[in-house]
């Protein structure tokens, strides 16, 4: 028998913009969920980003890494906005959010992007051709150009000059491949790795390393895309995927762009995850993929879809509580199958607030019917 948690200590880090609005639907919703399954939440809340940069001067504080070193899992809202996004600020809220993923290990980023049958007509993409999508992008979080060094800008005698670096180590690429296979075995068995090896080294390093690796998953299909050519099959043939495995860059793009698959970058969720511990577990950081949407922030009007499937994610995942994740799924699909929408969902239908989302979800976790559709 797998343990199953009881007690979970969380760090939560709202952060800016709707960060704060969506936790706030997420913790209603766990708090249901903990009654129902005998779960108890002991949550910290804490500041990221633009918010902790105006109280303590600094995007994230090292007393907010340790916090998340003795937490159980951490559920992260979102950071940024134009109050901070000077480019001559000597500090931006994204830091916050890099020094987290970086001190703490979490190299693997999962965005599943599942098309619910009730949003595929809220997809720009025709319908036909979004339904039934249903694959995880595992995207490379703690190397590539985010984090290579050098990465300045300075002036030369023919003016000014700017680099990135794009490195990537042999066990860095061969880690996240490996998690990549490992949940291709558990789901259809494909995984695509992402990568422009016609041009960078770097990319041909890691189609060598993931080819060698599929070596040990005979039972795992292995293609490899270049970027571009993935962005156009991504939109004409989203059914044909099932583990996208690719670096940094590549990974924060192309998700934003298999958002659109799923009806609206605000139903998303994402885990970020390091090395399993002994009994299997892992600990990760836990997000919505959208952003701090600072034109709708303190409106009530953000989908906490996106958030609160992140948390189910952290129930599953870091927790060890199926039952409660599978409970807040079966919620949320069952409410959008009622028509219950957010502005960003709501087509010509009546808008509902955050707040009133949040309120719909917690409710039908706390009395349950069984789920409408497969999906
Ligand atoms: C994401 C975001 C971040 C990233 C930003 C805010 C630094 O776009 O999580 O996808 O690029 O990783
Ligand atoms: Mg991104």
């Amino acid at each position: 028998m797998t343990a199953t948690t009881t007690t979970a200590r969380l760090l939560l880090l709202p952060g800016d913009g709707i960060g704060p609005e969506v936790m706030a639907e997420a913790r209603r919703v766990l708090t249901a969920a903990g009654d129902r399954f005998g779960i108890t939440f002991d949550c910290d809340e804490r500041l990221i980003g633009g918010a902790a940069i105006d109280a303590y001067g600094v995007p994230l504080r090292d007393e907010e890494i340790d916090a998340a070193r003795n937490a159980d899992a951490i559920l992260l809202g979102a950071v940024g906005g134009p109050k901070w996004s000077d480019p001559n600020a000597p500090v931006r809220p994204e830091q916050g959010l890099l020094k987290i993923r970086k001190a703490l290990g979490l190299y693997a980023n999962l965005r599943p992007v599942a098309t619910l049958d009730a949003l595929a007509a809220a997809s720009p993409v025709k319908k036909e051709i979004v339904r039934g999508t249903d694959l995880v992008v595992v995207r490379e979080l703690t190397g590539g150009l985010y984090f290579g060094r050098p990465s300045r800008q300075w002036h030369d005698r023919r003016g000014r000059v700017a680099i990135d670096t794009l490195i990537y180590r042999e066990h860095e690429i061969a880690r996240v491949a490996r998690l990549a296979f490992d949940l291709a075995k558990q789901r259809k068995g494909k995984v695509t790795s992402v990568d422009k090896a016609n041009v960078l080294s770097s990319s041909r390093l890691w189609r060598q390393l993931v080819t060698e690796i599929a070596a040990d998953y005979p039972e795992v299909t292995l293609d490899h895309m270049l970027v571009d050519a993935a962005t156009m099959h991504l939109i004409r043939n989203p059914r044909g995927f099932d583990v996208i495995v690719t670096e940094n860059m590549f990974g924060d793009i192309l998700t934003d762009e298999a958002s659109v698959l799923a009806g609206s970058l605000g139903v998303l969720p994402s885990a970020s995850l390091g090395d399993a511990d002994a009994d299997g577990r892992r600990r990760g950081l836990y997000e919505p993929i959208h952003g701090s949407a600072p034109d709708i922030a303190g409106q009530s009007k953000a989908n906490p879809i996106g958030m609160i499937l992140s948390a189910a994610m952290m129930l599953r995942t870091s927790l060890g509580r199926d039952d409660a994740a599978t409970a807040i799924e079966v919620a949320v699909s069952n409410v959008l199958a009622a028509g219950t929408r957010t502005g960003d969902i709501a087509g010509d239908g009546p808008v509902l607030s955050t707040t009133q989302m949040g309120e719909a979800i917690a409710a039908a976790v706390a009395t349950p019917r069984p789920a409408a559709t497969a999906r």
